[in-house]
This record gives structure tokens, sequence and C-alpha cells, in this order.
């Protein structure tokens, strides 16, 4: 029996994932730790996405490595993207990981740790039909559950290192989907979101993810249904249409937009155009009144000039988005777009992120100011951390709520009316 410590990086997948792993491992008989001065193994769950987010793991790791020198049975490994990335080079750039098990080799770990040695085989080998379906997520939240519906993706946008390292889209499915929905929910897991790269092109057993929202709807113990992320380009009526109907469905969507130029958006190779993109914001908001939209958006894409720039500064401006995680290009060796010539200068990527952000910011308080005077409904999930007679959760719309209550409020349902609001967070009574 080895006490494990996990440290998740990147995004709900791999927090999604960690739940899986810290289930497997358990199931082979291992103890989670809180407290990594109680582990015998440290395991990074890996982001690959940008060349930052490897930088601080390999800096975790340099920082961790000086414990085996007390502890010589400490053990350190790297999974995820990265892992799944780089393989056993890791083990040559960081010489205190011992370990490297790649986003479809999950079910070895367990083995891993017990015999303290890589099993036969490839532990980096990627196989396209893992899905871990039959695998009960270890959940640390009380309240909130990721299902995971699909992984990988097929997009292949030409920044992108997730089709390499996430390989090829394939849907869990769906009797499968229910299952998990249904017995989360007993549980007390009231608030679930749909997890997967590209979560609205999800098909399997006949069904397509309108189809999906449409049967998991009907899931009595089931409070609030959402999901992450969807693409435009398969954002179908039919979808609108679902999201308008189902009463469990939130009045949000995360739409990453990535950039408001249609010639960046062509050499991204995203499939739609930013009229495409103004047509379903519209369609969306029409159907769904109040509808909170959030995106992702990019800068210093190879090519992009400062006229490419202010277009996506305009659309940021004409759709007014809740919230935009914003990101400065960073280029991945192996995307098509890492060979593309005049690769902005970093200077200038940053100038135009803190421009971005800045946007942004003004934005999210305009949105959040209109909230004021309004009633909303709060799924009340936490203590507020600034006041003992204050708690926290959100809203239907995907925004940070704070109102008075005590601990017996959380995991229930409260209406509250906005009193004020800053960029983060509504201010509720
Ligand atoms: N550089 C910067 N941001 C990236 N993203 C994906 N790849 C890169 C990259 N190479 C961003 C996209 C995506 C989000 C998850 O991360 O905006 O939607
Ligand atoms: Fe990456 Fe594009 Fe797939 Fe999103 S849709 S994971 S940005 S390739």
């Amino acid at each position: 029996m080895m006490r494990f410590f996990l440290e998740t990086y990147g995004c709900q997948m791999n927090m999604a994932d960690s739940e899986l792993v810290s289930s497997i491992l358990i199931d082979a008989g291992h103890q989670p730790v809180s407290k990594i001065d109680n582990a015998d193994v440290i395991i990074f769950n890996t982001c690959s996405v940008r060349q930052h987010a490897e930088q601080r793991v390999l800096g975790r790791i340099a920082n961790e490595k000086h414990r085996k020198l007390d502890n010589p049975g400490l053990k350190i490994g790297v999974i995820g993207c990265m892992a799944q990335r780089m393989g056993k080079r890791l083990m040559e750039i960081e010489s205190g990981i011992d370990f490297v098990v790649g986003v479809d080799q999950y079910g070895l770990l367990g083995s891993i740790l017990s015999d303290s040695e890589l099993p036969e085989g490839d532990s980096t080998s990627m196989d396209s039909s893992q899905l871990y379906s039959s695998i009960l997520p270890q959940r640390e939240n009380q309240h909130c559950a990721f299902v995971t519906i699909m992984r990988g993706c097929d997009n292949f946008c030409t920044y992108c290192i997730v089709p390499y390292v996430r390989g090829r889209e394939r849907s869990r499915p769906a009797q499968d989907i229910f299952a998990e929905v249904t017995a989360a929910t007993l549980k007390g897991y009231r608030d679930i979101t749909l997890l997967g790269q590209n979560v609205n092109s999800y098909s399997h057993d006949g069904y397509d993810f309108p189809g999906l929202l449409r049967h998991l709807n009907s899931i009595d113990s089931l409070w609030r249904l959402r999901f992450i992320t969807s693409h435009p380009k398969d954002l179908s009526e039919r979808l609108i249409d679902a999201m308008a109907e189902c009463d469990k469905v939130c009045e949000h969507i995360h739409l990453p937009l990535q950039s408001g130029d249609n010639e960046i958006l062509r050499r991204m190779n995203r499939s739609y155009s930013s009229g495409h993109y103004l047509d379903l914001i519209t369609r969306l908001r029409n159907a769904i009144p109040d509808i909170a939209i959030t995106t992702d958006l990019m800068t210093g894409f190879p090519g992009e000039t400062g006229l490419h720039f202010e277009n996506t500064l305009s659309m940021m401006r004409e759709i007014e988005f809740d919230y935009a995680f914003c990101f400065k290009y960073s280029c991945r060796e192996g995307t098509e777009a890492a060979a593309y010539d005049q690769q902005v200068p970093e200077e200038l990527r940053l100038e135009r992120l803190q421009r971005m952000i800045d946007l942004q910011r003004e934005i999210t308080l305009r949105k959040y100011e209109a909230k004021i005077g309004s009633q909303v409904e709060v799924f009340v999930e936490n203590l507020s951390r600034k006041s003992a007679d204050h708690v926290s959760g959100k809203t239907r719309d995907f925004k940070i709520a704070v109102l008075s209550g005590t601990v017996d409020q959380i995991g229930s349902l409260m209406t509250a009316t906005v009193k004020s609001a800053t960029a983060g967070t509504l201010i509720c009574e």
C-alpha cells in the first residue's frame, strides 16, 4: 500500500481524470493523502496546451525532489498530457521523475505503485478505444460533479496540441452516462457538468448531444446541467432548441471564439467565420433570454497584425462576453502553426494580451453590474472565505454569488436579490 499525493494542472478534463486516477489507485489498495509531506508517491497530472504550463510543472518537480534525501523510497510520477507528449524523454530532462504514464494507460498505475517498476508494455502508448467507462470517479467536491462524456479531439486547430496528446475523438456509451449521472445525483451531486474537448459533437448509440441533454433533463434528482466545451461549428439549431426547452440546462454556454478575424480563423482551421459566430450569438440570445456567454480568446497567432487584433477587440465589444479566458499564443512543437512564418514577437503578444484583459474586465464588470436589482437562484456550495455568516455558490448563469447564510444552507438552492457587484462576484441578499 502506498500513500499517494496527486497534484493537477490544466483544464477540467484533467481534474476529472485525476478523480478517475484516484479511484483506480484506491481500488488497487493505495491511499490518497491531502498533505504532500505524508506521501510515498507524488503524482503530477500535467497540461501541455501552453509552454508555460509545462515549465511550471518541471519547476514544481525540481522543488519537490529534495524530499527523496530524507525519504529514499519516495517516487515521483508524471501523468497527463505532458507525459503523453514527451514520454520517457521527461525522465532524461528531469532526474527526479521515476515514472511516466500517458492518458490512455491509467489502468497501469495501480501496479506501478505496488511494484515500483514499470510493467511490460509502453506506458505512454495511445489507445483510441480507452474510455475508462466502468470506473466511478473519486470526487472531491461535495455538490458539483463533472462527468466526462467524450475523450479526444479531431478538430486539429493549427495551434493546438490536444489532438496529438489526447488522440481521436470518441464518445462514451449514452447508457453509461445516464447511469453515472443518476448515481451521482442520488449521492447529492445535484449540479452536473458534462465534459469533453468538443461536447457538442457527441455521438453514440443513436444519441447526438441535444438528444443526450433531453434524456438527462428527465432525471428527477438532477437540479442543474451544464457542459463544456462547445465548438461553434457544431452548435446546431437542435442544440439551441434543447437548451431552451430543457429546464435543468443552465443559461450559460462556453463558446471559444479564439479570434475575431476571418483570415486568422481560417489559418487556425476553426471552420467558421466571425459572421457565423455573431449569427450563433444572436440565435442563442433570442432563444434563451439572459444566457451568459463565455469564451476563450487568443492573441499573437503567427501572422496576427494590428488590424487582425483590432478585429478581435471589436468582436469583444460587439458581443460583450460575460467572461473571457484570454491567452497569448504559445508555439507547440508538432502542430501546424509551429511551422508558420511571422511568429509574433513576445513583447507584442504580451502587450496585446494586456489590452484584451483590460477590455474584458470592463465588460465583465458591466455585465455583473447589470444584474443588480434582479433575482437569482443560487446553488450554495461553500461557506464564504471572507465571512463566517455568509455562503457562496453559483447562479444558473455561472456567476459566483455571496449571500448571508450558514453551513445548513450548503447543498441547497436559494433565491436572492443582487445588491452590488464586482467583476467576479454578485453580492446578494
Ligand atoms: N497557445 C495559446 N493558447 C492555446 N489554447 C490552445 N492551444 C493554445 C496555444 N498553443 C487555448 C485555446 C483553447 C484553450 C483551452 O486554450 O484558447 O480554447
Ligand atoms: Fe484544441 Fe481545437 Fe480540439 Fe479545442 S477544438 S481541443 S482548440 S484542436
